[in-house]
């Protein structure tokens, strides 16, 4: 059995992302919101594992994702959502010559 290839999409130009520092891409037919912090880009899949509200609408506070519907913290670096047994799936992300790539695979499964 051969190792999964990992496979890195394209998205954005980092100097695209505007004031509110997020942007929702497709990564290989899914939908991924992107959040800027820093220098860092984090990436999400979009569709929040509890009740499928858009993370993009959510807001980035002290290095969590919170998504608009029940408020629920997922935490940028892991996925995981405070006082929950869940995850949502994230993405590694890397910056090449200014542009914003994502793996095609998500780093995390819901459990
Ligand atoms: S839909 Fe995201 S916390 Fe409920």
């Amino acid at each position: 059995m051969s190792a999964p290839v990992e496979e890195w999409v394209a998205t954005v130009q980092l100097s695209s992302f505007g004031a509110r520092k997020k942007m929702l891409v497709d990564v290989a037919g899914e939908p991924v919101s992107l959040f800027k912090v820093g220098p860092d880009v984090f990436a999400f899949h979009d569709i929040c594992i509890h009740q499928e509200r858009s993370l993009f609408k959510g807001t980035i506070l002290h290095g969590a994702v919170i998504c608009p519907g029940h408020q629920w913290k997922f935490d940028l670096e892991t996925g995981y959502a405070e006082d929950q047994d869940e995850c949502q799936p994230t993405y590694e992300t890397k910056i090449v010559d200014g542009t914003v790539f994502v793996s095609a695979t998500p780093r995390k499964q819901a459990i």
